[in-house]
């Protein structure tokens, strides 16, 4: 059974009740969040869109764990002073998204940020080949990016498996974070096994089945043996 001390979990606020979200946040942060996870959609890399830069300016007021932006936005590049704009945020771009990839996470890392580049379930993971050694993390979807409350894609698994063995045998420091259809069974202790380090979880955590203690809880029971 994999240590549970080097496996972060990052709450998505996405699933939580937007009408007390500071509240949220809070109830997460004290739960144990290792991360923030914060969806930037634009309705055009996928279709919904879901908040900006004054929610994402709500959140940060109401935490002092680092967030994990996750864009879902058509060339993020032009946005970037926007929301990579507090150092101990964490930004992550599509790699379909951006037509000049290499320059878009050095731009990032310019200005102090971790970076990391994410993948759709349908993008082969030579998408991410060549900027590899200069992630932070890589980041697979294991649905298609656009809704919490989908069912995890179970090919994903392999998919983390074989960036893997690309970090190991490049020597590269990247993590690999998994989203979407993450429960506390079989998905998360599997993208674990697999290799994933860094677990986003929507509406496993933000659900009225139980409370936000309980479903971090159970979440980080889940990896104990
Ligand atoms: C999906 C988002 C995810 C989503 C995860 O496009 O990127 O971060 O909020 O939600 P769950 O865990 O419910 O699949
Ligand atoms: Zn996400």
């Amino acid at each position: 059974m994999v240590s549970e001390a080097r496996i972060l979990i990052a709450p998505s606020v996405l699933s939580a009740n937007f009408a007390d979200l500071g509240r949220e946040v809070r109830a997460v942060t004290d739960a144990g969040a290792d991360l923030i996870h914060v969806d930037i959609m634009d309705g055009l890399f996928v279709p919904a869109i879901s908040f900006g830069e004054v929610v994402v300016d709500a959140i940060r007021a109401n935490t002092d764990v680092p967030l994990n932006i996750h864009l879902m936005i058509q060339e993020p590049e032009t946005l970037l002073s926007t929301f990579a704009k507090v150092e101990s945020d964490q930004i992550l771009v599509h790699a379909e998204a951006c037509g000049h990839l290499h320059r878009t996470v050095c731009r990032i890392k310019d200005k102090g940020n971790q970076v990391g580049v994410a993948i759709n379930p349908g993008t082969p993971l030579s998408a991410v080949e060549d900027v590899l050694p200069l992630l932070d993390m890589v980041m697979i979807m294991s649905v298609n990016p656009g809704a919490s409350g989908q069912s995890f894609i179970p090919q994903s698994l392999d998919k983390i498996r074989r960036v893997k063995t690309m970090i190991d045998q490049g020597k590269h420091d990247a993590q690999i974070e998994v989203d979407g259809g993450i429960k506390a069974d079989w998905t998360a202790q599997d993208s674990v096994k697999a290799g994933a380090t860094i677990l986003v979880a929507g509406s496993a955590i933000f659900n009225h089945q139980e409370s936000i203690p309980d479903a971090m809880n159970n979440m980080r029971g889940c990896f104990l043996g």
